[in-house]
């Protein structure tokens, strides 16, 4: 295992229809076997973000402006997703994870992989191994699956495409705690056992921080602050913003932010 950064963005502008600058500067790296997580507010930019690197945002008539996206040492700024899928990055996206009218066998199989017939098999299988849910419902439509067993399935269908860097936008949005942590564990052990890399975007800081070791806030398009697993449980700013450190147990930015906000309010900030 190197110690070379697998994805590198630097200076990364997005800008949908010509008008709205959706992120700017951005600059991040995952490494290889690495778990990084965006954190952000609503509209802070993570989506445009995994979607710049999965070349999905031309879908949205977005482009990269200025900046470069390169993964293993190839440009990615403005590709189509079939390439960089080819290159070995996969998105479960934050909607539209599935396939509504396919069953989960066919969800596993319909889309583009980089792997043999028998490397797609043995993924295929390790996906049903490490999900028994979806395994029990292989042969029901996928419209008729849980939140739960959606997000599986979501994950499920992009490790069949063979990716190093998985981008996963919103693990927990939506899910039961108890859910949200069988997601974890399972996602974690099929990360060793495939030695894939992880980027995360996530709105509940506390899921980030259990698997991530580093960590980049997103603002207003920006990145406010960055830093390893130590550095943001320390940080006191995040403690509190986004850890629901203080009276409440908040859990994602937003009710910490509006907190802050109220407190700042009546003067005591
Ligand atoms: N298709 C689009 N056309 C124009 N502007 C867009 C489009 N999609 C997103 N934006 C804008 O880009 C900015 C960043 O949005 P983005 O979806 O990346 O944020 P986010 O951090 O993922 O938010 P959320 O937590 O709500 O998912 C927002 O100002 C949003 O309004
Ligand atoms: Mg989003």
């Amino acid at each position: 295992m190197t110690d070379a950064p697998l994805l590198v963005l630097q200076g990364v502008d997005v800008v949908y229809k010509h008008v709205v600058r959706a992120v700017r500067g951005i600059a991040l790296e995952v490494k290889r076997g690495q778990v990084v997580a965006i954190l952000g507010a609503n509209g802070a930019g993570k989506t445009t973000t995994l979607r710049a690197i999965s070349g999905f945002i031309g879908l949205d008539h977005a482009r990269v402006t200025a900046g470069t996206i390169v993964f293993k040492g190839e440009h990615l700024e403005n590709r189509l997703p079939h390439q960089i899928t080819r290159l070995g990055i996969s998105i479960t996206p934050e909607r539209d994870k599935v396939f509504p009218n396919l069953t989960v066998s066919e969800n596993m199989s319909v889309a583009p992989s980089r792997l043999t017939n028998a490397e797609r098999k043995r993924t295929t299988d390790m996906v049903f191994q490490f999900f028994p849910a979806l395994a029990a419902r292989r042969n029901s439509e996928a419209g008729l699956l849980s939140g739960g067993e959606r997000q599986m399935l979501g994950i499920g269908a992009k490790l069949v495409c063979g990716p190093e860097l998985l981008l996963v936008d919103e693990l927990s949005l939506g899910l039961a705690p108890l859910i949200t942590q069988e997601l974890i564990a399972r996602l974690m052990q099929i990360k060793d056992e495939l030695g894939l890399s992880l980027l995360l975007v996530e709105q509940n800081a506390a899921v980030a921080l259990q698997m991530a070791d580093y960590a980049y806030v997103f603002e207003n398009g920006e990145i406010a602050l960055e830093g390893d697993r130590a550095m943001m449980r320390g940080n006191r700013h995040i403690q509190e913003l986004y850890l629901g450190g203080g009276a409440g147990g908040r859990r994602n930015y937003r009710d910490a932010r509006a907190a802050r906000e109220v407190r700042g309010q009546h003067g005591r900030a």
